[in-house]
């Protein structure tokens, strides 16, 4: 079947300002959005830019705005859309580097001020377990590939650059609730912030539209509730 592309082209260091790209392409059903853009980019238009890497929904370079969702082109199907033509925009929210790149910094950053690491006492050659309950708790949001799908679709993203967003925060809940990690009051004082946990108003979308299935706006408000059961009890 013949695919009708809609792909935002811009690059800062050459363009006056951002524009449309319409392309062709044959494409089977089960084919993938990244197939249909590797074809465009390979056969029509090497200067079209995107991220890829592992092709597979692990390594999430590949999140893109496909006709108005957030989305991994990698996991997209071409027959999950049936119309007349597919629009493929850079994730909002973020600064465009080139066509449907965007920059990353300001995500990595608000993941690594959460500190996404164990921070642990324990020393020595023996692990620390966990009992199956203990690993339950953080079993879905473990999934998280950084894709910024999730952040890019918060509504509150567009009018609060301040908020930490919803992929830093699924980071915190990581160590928050596990059970093997030994800061958790720190974690919970940093995200105990109005741009922190308490700037999410339940819109869902970050749950919505993550490719791994992450239930991202259930771990905030369990986060919220722990905040409160801790601090805030009066
Ligand atoms: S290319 Fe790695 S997640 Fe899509």
């Amino acid at each position: 079947m013949e695919l009708h592309f809609k792909i935002y082209r811009y690059d800062p260091q050459v363009d006056k300002g951002p524009y449309w790209k319409h392309y062709k392409v044959a494409a089977e059903p089960e084919e993938r959005i990244l197939d249909c853009l590797n074809r465009i980019k390979w056969e029509q238009d090497g200067t079209l830019a995107y991220r890829l890497s592992c092709g597979h929904g692990v390594c999430g370079s590949d999140g893109m705005r496909i006709n108005g969702t957030c989305g991994l082109a990698c996991q997209k199907l071409v027959q999950d859309y049936q119309c007349p033509e597919i629009v493929l925009e850079p994730l909002p929210v973020f600064k465009v580097r080139k066509d449907l790149i965007v920059d990353m910094d300001s995500f990595l950053e608000g993941i690594h001020a959460v500190k996404p690491y164990l921070i642990s006492s324990h020393r020595g050659d023996k692990e620390i377990p966990q009992t199956v309950e203990e690993r339950k708790k953080v079993d879905a949001v473990i999934r998280c590939i950084m894709c910024a799908c999730c952040t890019a679709s918060c509504p509150v993203m567009h009018y609060n650059n301040k908020y930490i967003g919803p992929a830093a925060l699924v980071w915190a809940y990581r160590y928050i609730f596990d059970s093997r990690d030994e800061h958790v009051a720190e974690r919970l004082r940093q995200v105990d912030d109005p741009n922190g946990a308490h700037a999410c108003v339940n819109h869902f979308e970050c749950t919505r539209v993550c490719p791994k299935g992450i239930p991202v706006t259930k771990s905030i408000n369990l986060t919220k509730k722990l905040i409160r059961d801790t601090f805030h009890k009066d």
